[in-house]
């Protein structure tokens, strides 16, 4: 894609698409921002967006539809069967991620649900780059284990390289040759890897390993569910594809999985989900538990109006002027906060911008949440709510031990063309005040944990006062400001 360059040489991100719908956001005293915290207990997924002004939780399901999405969710066919909105899905699929056979699900977990009850028994494991949380406790859940083969550069968190979702290739074999083949239902590779920052693995990486797959002659599962933008990372930094196009790259990716799920919340700018093959024989061990679970194999549980947003949405990927309007944004956010000194995840990758709240707040040990703590002081000062992805995104091992994170994060999401570039500017200036504060963030501790992924629902307050103390310096610093 051409750079557009500016007279001035300011090097900003350039929105190429207008605005023609909008919501009103609300941004509420600091006070009822205090309140909103101890109602939604300290834990950013429970706040009511009443209450929220830029929502960076997260780009599931809140990327903005495009026009052409907009329009063919009105000429959705209705039918519990053999909808014609399935067949246009399914041609989009075949055309856009080059896999003949498609089953519908609702979402992306759904997807690792079925993989899961299909192919992890007690005992197994699964070699992957890195877990995605709902990955990972559906595999545990059908009482498999997981082994995370990242190489030790995907952890350094001011880094240059330009793949660190790449899988540790000489660990893979190591793996499969302790555990045995056979104990493996398959290998699993995450597209811009979600956790560690929303970072690419690069093509070369996925040959090999596709080459072990076939030596051990173990399937290859693809989560797609940020293809889109990890293909547009492979196009901007890996030589061999600097000249393709989104289609060629994507298809190169998918070309070399077994079995390509995706979260359509992701992927499409739209809800949703699927599991795609060019596998007959997998096709039919999966096709059984999408009616089990789902729905019938023509919506699989989505709407008829999301399958045709997901059809147009799939097509959408091809077009990078769409597809980097979030990378780009990010990285500007990302090098503005970076040059203030605030610790940022580099180099900056999709999804969204990550601080580093271990360095942030390491007076804050990790038994009491670094990451959350962040996460909650960044809400109460700005109205800006970000997704705590540390420990308590972890669950705890099979004992009930807590596990603490590789990494502490906070994300800031920025979901596709929703952000207008002055409210980027509002999260550096409301970031970089935090950072000059970060002393007086205090830490955090359950006082109700779920069993299963806690992070959603739990339940936590602060070990002291300290969020009053933010609230006096705020206001010494912008008065009577929002
Ligand atoms: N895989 C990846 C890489 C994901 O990022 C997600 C969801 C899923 C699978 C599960 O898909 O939500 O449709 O069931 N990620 C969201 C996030 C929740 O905020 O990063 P789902």
């Amino acid at each position: 894609m051409k750079e557009i360059k500016f007279y001035h040489g300011e090097n900003i991100p350039l929105e190429l698409h207008k605005v023609r719908v909008v919501q009103k956001l609300h941004l509420v005293p600091i006070e009822r921002r205090l309140e909103a915290l101890y109602e939604g207990g300290f834990n950013t997924f429970r706040l009511n967006t009443k209450d929220v002004f830029l929502d960076m939780l997260t780009d599931s399901g809140t990327n903005a539809m495009s026009d052409n999405q907009l329009a063919a969710m009105m000429q959705a066919d209705d039918a519990y069967a053999g909808s014609q909105s399935f067949y246009r899905l399914q041609k989009a699929v075949e055309d856009v991620l080059g896999k003949k056979y498609y089953l519908p699900v609702h979402q992306g977990r759904a997807a690792e649900n079925i993989l899961s009850n299909a192919y992890v028994r007690k005992g197994n494991l699964v070699p992957m780059n890195y877990h995605f949380t709902t990955a990972m406790a559906h595999i545990t859940q059908y009482g498999g284990k997981i082994a995370e083969l990242l190489y030790d550069e995907a952890y350094v968190i001011n880094s240059s390289h330009p793949f660190k979702g790449n899988m540790n290739i000489e660990k893979l074999e190591e793996i499969i040759k302790i555990h045995g083949a056979k104990n493996i239902p398959f290998i699993r590779m995450e597209a811009s890897t979600n956790l560690i920052g929303g970072q690419p693995f690069s093509i070369q990486n996925l040959r090999d390993v596709r080459a072990i797959a076939d030596k051990y002659n173990l399937r290859l599962v693809l989560d797609a569910s940020l293809l889109g933008e990890n293909a547009y990372l492979v196009i901007q930094r890996e030589e061999e594809f600097k000249n393709s196009s989104m289609g060629e790259v994507m298809q190169t990716i998918t070309g070399l999985a077994d079995i390509v799920y995706f979260s359509a919340r992701k992927l499409s700018s739209s809800r949703g989900g699927g599991i795609c093959t060019n596998n007959f024989e997998i096709y039919r061990e999966l096709e059984a538990l999408v009616p089990l679970f789902e729905g019938f194999l023509t919506y699989g549980g989505i709407s008829v109006r999301e399958i045709e947003a997901m059809a147009v949405g799939l097509y959408e990927t091809l077009d990078e002027t769409m597809i980097s309007q979030s990378p780009s944004f990010i990285a500007y956010l990302v090098n503005a906060l970076d040059a203030h000194g605030v610790p940022m995840i580099k180099p900056a990758g999709v999804l969204g911008a990550h601080v580093d709240a271990m360095q942030v707040c390491d007076h804050i040990p990790q038994k009491e949440y670094p990451a959350g703590a962040l996460a909650a002081a960044l809400y109460l000062i700005s109205g800006i709510r970000g997704m705590e992805r540390g420990s308590i995104s972890n669950q705890r091992d099979e004992y009930g031990n807590e596990t603490y994170a590789d990494m502490e994060l906070v994300r800031l999401a920025v979901p596709r063309r929703v952000f207008t570039l002055s409210q980027i500017k509002y999260v550096e200036d409301r970031m970089s005040w935090l950072y000059d504060n970060r002393r007086l963030i205090g830490g955090l501790r359950f006082v109700y944990e779920p069993p299963v992924l806690r992070f959603f629902m739990g339940g936590l307050e602060p070990v002291s006062d300290w969020p009053e103390k933010l609230i006096a310096k705020f206001k010494e610093d912008f008065g009577d400001s929002l």
